[in-house]
């Protein structure tokens, strides 16, 4: 009876099986020849090694909404970027929500930073650890004569994010000046080395990593947990630091250099210092005829968004839609097979099929579209910010954080922090008239590297070295393109 039974059900497995092959085929077809003709994931926006794209404005508006608002549910969008990010756990190690797959480790993730962030949000607390950031960082002018500007601000961003942010153990000043280095350098390269598909550069992670994990343990982040989080998911202290740290830095640097020789914002960045509010950081013409301080950041963001793909795998059979027909099927046929998909609906969702594509929502090209941003799209313009000339199309399309559910939880947050960043190093270093530090600029601006010949050094009337600009930054070459900067000189 019971060799019957097991007969029995394994033809039945078979014919169940063949069904759901036919099915499958015939669901491809259906939803391919769907997909082809219309919305679905969108093809004009640029695909990776496939060029530019050929989309524009609104329709361009659309692609990008279209990858990061799909109609999966946010247990298949957090698995879809999972697969897209593969690469960072290779380099780093990552367990955070950016590279697992499950829904209950991103609830938990998103609750702990969200955590983290709200303790942050005492203003005139971020500004001393900031400011004591600044003077730890400046302190080791005195073993050397210059500091490259992207290792000061690298060092004062981390200092910043550990201590006002993670709340490790420590005073800015106390942490060792040469793993902070490291630390910074060591990210900067891994993320670099991640890219690379060479089996040399493969192998150079490993030993990298393990650098990277001495001299965060030096710096009181051994890999398990930083206290008053409940780090059960998550070991490994860079699930943080990357995600809050190497964005920031680029933004801080970027927006300092872009500003520092301009009077008005430097006075700006004074009154924001003096009272850390919202109001100062948001108000236009605080002094006459200067942008908020916030327009300054976002005007950042748009022509430099650190994350300025955004990555989402989809099976290379054109699914979602398939997904979700295959799913439905699922749910409604009480099937004793298992298909390519295997979701608990509990959020702990697995997309077990083979071959995927990555679609990529190019946020910097909407970010510097023409039809939407004018003629001008590429130059440094905070003023365009201003809300008498923001059109509800910019709105739309000033998406450095991402957009839907995914969307960053620290967009509140990191623009604040980068005003307060820069108001803390605007005290202490200018182009080389009044501060005591002077920053030396190099030929153009960089980005995550790229930053030679741009240097901080004690300010000397004898010195030989002078500031490549004037007190209105007329003269300011801007990385993207000389030009209309008229609008941020300030009084
Ligand atoms: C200038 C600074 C920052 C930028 C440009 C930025 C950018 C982004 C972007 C584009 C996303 C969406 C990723 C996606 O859709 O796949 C994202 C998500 C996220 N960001 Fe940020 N971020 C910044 C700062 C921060 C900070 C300070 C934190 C604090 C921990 C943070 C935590 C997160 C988290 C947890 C998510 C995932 C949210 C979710 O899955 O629901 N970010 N960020």
């Amino acid at each position: 009876m019971l060799q019957l039974k097991n007969i029995y059900t394994s033809n039945l497995d078979v014919i169940w099986t063949l069904l759901a092959f036919a099915i499958g085929l015939s669901l491809t077809f259906i939803s391919s020849s769907y997909l082809s003709s219309s919305v679905g994931f969108p093809r004009g926006v640029r695909y990776p090694d496939t060029g530019e794209s050929t989309r524009r404005g609104k329709s361009a508006i659309d692609g990008i909404y279209a990858i990061l608002k799909p109609q999966s549910t946010i247990a298949e969008q957090v698995i879809s970027r999972a697969i897209s990010n593969a690469r960072l756990v290779r380099a780093f190690g990552l367990s955070n929500t950016f590279v697992k797959e499950s829904f209950d480790v991103h609830n938990a993730f998103v609750a702990q930073a969200k955590y983290l962030l709200k303790a942050a949000e005492n203003w005139p607390d971020f500004l001393e650890v900031c400011v004591e950031s600044v003077e730890a960082s400046l302190a080791s002018l005195r073993h050397a004569s210059t500091i490259p500007f992207d290792v000061f601000i690298q060092g004062i961003t981390l200092r910043a994010v550990l201590v006002g942010f993670l709340r490790v153990n420590a005073t800015p000043a106390s942490l060792d000046s040469y793993h902070i280095q490291k630390v910074a350098e060591l990210i900067t390269v891994l993320w670099g080395l991640s890219k690379s598909k060479s089996p040399a550069d493969i192998a150079s992670l490993q030993p990298l990593r393990e650098q990277l994990r001495v001299s965060l343990t030096h710096l009181g982040l051994p890999y398990r947990g930083i206290s008053g989080v409940d780090f059960e998911t998550l070991h490994n202290p860079l699930d943080f630091i990357i995600p809050a740290w190497e964005t920031l830095w680029r933004v801080v640097a970027l927006s300092f250099a872009h500003t520092y020789a301009y009077k008005g914002v430097i006075e700006s960045l004074e009154i924001f210092r003096d009272h850390p509010t919202k109001h100062n950081f948001q108000s236009f013409e605080i002094v006459k005829g200067t942008p908020s301080i916030e327009a300054v950041v976002m005007e950042t963001m748009r022509l430099f968004p650190p994350s300025g793909r955004i990555g989402r795998a989809i099976p290379q059979f054109e699914a979602p839609s398939f997904i979700q027909q295959v799913q439905n099927l699922i749910r409604s046929i009480p099937l004793p097979i298992s298909f390519a998909l295997n979701s608990t609906g509990t959020g702990e969702g697995r997309v077990t099929s083979t071959s995927f594509m990555v679609v990529k929502a190019d946020i910097e090209a909407i970010q510097r579209d023409t039809t939407i941003w004018g003629e001008n799209s590429t130059t440094y313009d905070p003023m365009r910010h201003h809300p008498k000339v923001f059109t509800p199309e910019q709105k739309k399309a000033l998406i450095p954080f991402g957009a839907g559910s995914l969307q960053c939880i620290g967009a509140k947050w990191a623009p604040m922090a980068v005003g307060v960043i820069m108001a803390a190093i605007a005290d202490r270093v200018d182009h080389g008239l009044t501060k005591e530090y002077v920053l030396v600029r190099g030929k153009k601006m960089g980005s995550r590297n790229g930053w030679d010949g741009w240097f901080v050094q004690r300010r000397n009337v004898d010195d030989t070295i002078q500031p490549a600009t004037t007190s209105n930054g007329d003269d300011l070459g801007l990385a993207v393109q000389q030009g209309s900067v008229t609008n941020i000189r300030g009084g």
